[in-house]
């Protein structure tokens, strides 16, 4: 894997998308993505749940094993799970290790603006590659009270940028940007030397992230605005296992080629 920030100086797109088990790794590696996310998301587009707050370090150490598998040679980030890093510096930075070294991930990251600093400064102290995440963060849903676009008012986005400044000089090696204006992403990237991944940020931040279920229209709940379906997986799988269920009913399967 390249380093990341080579991606900027270079000004080439740096893409990346969510992946949650050997399958959806291998996947995203045969098709050359630049980098995998292990996303909290996973409390949702896998354990059905209608937030990202349960999900568990343990579930996060499972996921990242089996991600491995399928993708070895892809730089992988651990996202921190709900209430693992804003307890204590020392929480953070005991939680972050063990998505290295028990979950085999590069990097993890965390949500949060300037008020996580100080967390970063020690996991980065520690020789742990931390990526940020501003904007609408899914942790924070309790507060929020629905998912919804941040950084509309000039507090808000003064607040973004801010974060963004402080957080690259604490020590992250890329921030994702989720769901803010367009032209607050182009000011935040504009802004710093880290790269900037986007999801629901516009099109000038250095780079893409998607949720794996979104982008392969494969998840019937949230349908973000922002992500785009390449295939319909949900409907082709609906589809494949009826004619399963229909051939065996008929009694057309098992047939000679397959007994
Ligand atoms: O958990 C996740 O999938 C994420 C991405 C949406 C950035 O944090």
């Amino acid at each position: 894997m390249r380093s990341i920030r080579v991606f900027k100086r270079k000004k080439e797109p740096i893409t990346m998308i969510t992946a949650y088990d050997y399958v959806s790794a291998k996947v995203a590696e045969l098709a050359g993505i630049d980098s995998i996310l292990v996303g909290d998301s996973l409390g949702m587009v896998i354990a059905g749940d209608d937030s990202t707050l349960n999900v568990s370090m343990d579930q996060m150490v499972y996921h990242l094993n089996y991600v491995r598998n399928g993708a070895p040679n892809t730089f992988v980030i651990a996202d921190m799970p709900y209430l693992s890093y804003k307890i204590s510096p020392m929480e953070a930075v005991r939680n972050a290790g063990r998505l290295i070294q028990a979950g085999k991930a590069d990097a993890v990251k965390i949500e949060g603006g300037i008020e996580v600093c100080r967390l970063i400064k020690k996991m980065v102290f520690a020789d742990i590659p931390v990526m940020g995440h501003i904007g609408l963060t899914p942790q924070g849903i309790l507060k929020f009270g629905r998912y919804k676009k941040i950084g509309k008012n000039e507090e808000e986005s003064e607040y973004l940028i801010e974060s963004a400044v402080a957080m690259e000089k604490a020590g992250v090696f890329s921030i994702v940007l989720e769901s803010i204006p367009e032209s607050v992403g182009k000011e935040i990237t504009e802004h710093i030397k880290i790269p900037t991944i986007g999801i629901g940020a516009g099109r000038y931040t250095n780079g893409q992230i998607l949720v794996w279920h979104d982008v392969l229209g494969f998840y019937d709940k949230l349908k973000p605005r922002f992500s785009k379906a390449y295939k319909d997986l949900w409907n082709e799988s609906v589809e494949g296992i009826s004619n399963f269920i229909k051939d065996v009913k008929e009694k057309k399967f098992p047939d000679e080629d397959h007994l």
